[in-house]
């Protein structure tokens, strides 16, 4: 029983980067956004540090510019760069258009707060509760636009391509159980990240890359899949999951400390605690295996109180909710899988290899990264490009026709009552053998037997997914084995180390620096 739902453009995500684009896009025509939980539960919601953008007279795009490109480790891609960077301020302008409460200092300006690799404090936000706030905002706005539909609940499976078009998308209703046929002129995928590609994540469960899953079985190139970024500082506790210290502590002034009490990131980094990401969780994995210890310690107790408690609302309660007090004694922390820096490629309108696919926010590649994100930009990059993306999109709408109804979605399948078990142990072993052997340090011979076990995985899904009925664990399970095999090819293609890909085989930069790129 499936039904024909047409909009003129079709967004998949309702994070930063998929409501900032239904918002701009509002006025235009008829909108749909997916979302496959609550719409609140994607990345952007739990981000905490901030949005870097050029706001102080003091700072510059050259000094942002440089920053970034210093953190990227070489692979930047420079356009891309400056092309964010110079809209930083009118992305932040937009957002405080839309509603959105940045804290600010006793002066009455904006307060701005720091993090690893800045060179200047340039980051805006909200307490530490940065993404939940922006997210309420474009919530509370896009919700009062008659033109979007809001679908809550709703997997996309795949995108339907014809003569090379993509003309929608097939989408699970979870409530329902069916697989409709959304048509649409414009299709954007908005899908987030795919950390949860590894056991232990800051990122939320719905963060199984999707989006890059669907576009490259729909046959857009992915780059730079390799680069995983691990953030320094998760809560090490056995019934926290996923809960993120942010990088703002450091940048303020905590440090971290070996559990005899002693700071060691002089030994690594001149930056100490905010050298970038990548050289700190690569300080901490070393030292706690030097020392065969579970985890280092964040400290911030030599901070006043209140201090802390009116920077650090979110930390502070998170933390009592464990019995921890950080006013009071240094926390507990490991790294743990944050951002994917992949994903797939787009130009400078988010346009893909796809006609009339777009793709913005964290499921894409743009270049702005390079080897490792420097932190608070990639708010600031779901921003920037579901700008751009919103122009193209309307350069093209008197020209760009509505689709025939595509093939209805075969639901002659069964469900298999063992299907479940089956699955969520083959997540948990891809997820494992994911963090035990392509995670912060890897080799060549951990990367082939990483390979070995997707490849199994992989075939083993195929079998599933065409004999049984979709679920929306079957879903994510295929995408995140298919991303995993795409990170594990990419970071068997590079052979040196460089920004968050470290290989005990190959320690050394390549002279050229160059962008990993799989085609389909
Ligand atoms: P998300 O916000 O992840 O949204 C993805 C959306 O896609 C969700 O709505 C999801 O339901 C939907 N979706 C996915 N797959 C499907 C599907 N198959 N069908 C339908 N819908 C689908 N970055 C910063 O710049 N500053 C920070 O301070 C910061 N802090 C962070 C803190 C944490 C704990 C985490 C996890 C990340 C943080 N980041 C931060 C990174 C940043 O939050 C993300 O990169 C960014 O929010 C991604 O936004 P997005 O819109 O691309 O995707
Ligand atoms: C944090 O607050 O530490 C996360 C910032 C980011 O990932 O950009």
């Amino acid at each position: 029983m499936n039904t024909d739902f047409s909009h003129d453009v079709l967004i998949i995500g309702s994070g930063i980067a998929g409501l900032s684009l239904a918002l701009s896009l509002s006025k235009r025509g008829r909108i749909a956004v997916l979302s496959k939980a609550a719409m609140q539960q994607g990345s952007s919601f739990y981000a905490q540090g901030g949005i870097a953008a050029v706001i102080d007279p003091e700072d510059s795009v050259e000094l942002h510019v440089s920053d970034t490109l210093n953190a990227g480790a070489g692979l930047c891609d420079e356009d891309a760069v400056r092309f964010t960077v110079e809209n930083s301020k009118a992305s932040v302008e937009w957002l405080i258009q839309q509603g959105v409460e940045f804290t600010r200092g006793d002066d009455n300006d904006y307060h701005l707060t720091k993090e690893g690799g800045h060179s200047h404090r340039r980051i805006l936000h909200a307490a530490d509760a940065t993404g939940k706030v922006v997210v309420e905002a474009l919530i509370r706005n896009v919700l009062n636009e008659q033109r979007i539909d809001i679908m809550e609940e709703h997997v996309a499976v795949d995108l339907i391509v014809e003569q090379g078009r993509c003309v929608g998308a097939y989408v699970l209703d979870r409530k329902s159980s069916h697989v409709d046929t959304f048509k649409a002129r414009f299709v954007v995928l908005a899908t987030g990240g795919a950390s949860k590609v590894y056991l232990y994540t800051s990122n939320p469960d719905g963060a199984s890359g999707d989006g890059i899953a669907m576009a490259w079985r729909a046959g857009c190139r992915v780059a730079n899949m390799e680069f995983n970024q691990f953030h320094p500082t998760c809560l090490y506790h056995p019934q926290a999951k996923s809960f993120l210290l942010t990088e703002a502590l450091r940048g303020e002034g905590a440090y971290l400390r070996l559990p005899d009490g002693e700071r060691f990131m002089h030994r690594f980094d001149d930056r100490l605690e905010l050298a970038p990401r990548d050289i700190v969780a690569r300080a901490i994995d070393h030292e706690m295996k030097r020392l065969g210890s579970d985890c280092v310690y964040l400290d911030i107790s030599h901070k006043p109180k209140e201090f802390v408690a009116d920077h650090f609302p979110t930390v502070m309660e998170g933390c009592a909710r464990f019995g921890l007090d950080i006013t009071s004694q240094p926390i507990p922390v490991v790294p743990a899988a944050h951002y994917s820096c992949g994903g797939v490629m787009v130009d400078q309108n988010g346009r893909t290899d796809l006609e009339s696919l777009y793709a913005i926010g964290e499921t894409t590649f743009t270049g702005l990264h390079g080897a490792n994100r420097m932190a608070s930009n990639s708010l600031l990059e779901c921003i920037v490009y579901a700008k751009s993306a919103c122009e193209h999109i309307e350069s093209l709408w008197d020209v760009v026709d509505t689709p025939a109804t595509p093939d209805a979605w075969d639901e002659s399948q069964v469900t298999d009552s063992d299907e479940d078990v089956v699955i969520s142990h083959n997540w948990d072993e891809l997820r494992r053998f994911m963090w035990d052997y392509v995670g912060i340090v890897r080799t060549d011979k951990r990367l082939q037997r990483a390979l070995n076990r997707a490849d199994l995985l992989l075939a083993e899904i195929a079998e599933y997914y065409s004999n049984y009925k979709v679920s929306s664990d079957l879903i994510e399970l295929r995408n995140l084995a298919q991303v995993a095999e795409l990170i594990i090819r990419s970071a068997m293609q590079r052979k040196e180390s460089r920004g968050l890909h470290y290989t005990l085989d190959y320690p050394q930069l390549a002279a050229r620096a160059e962008n990993t790129v799989l085609t389909p």
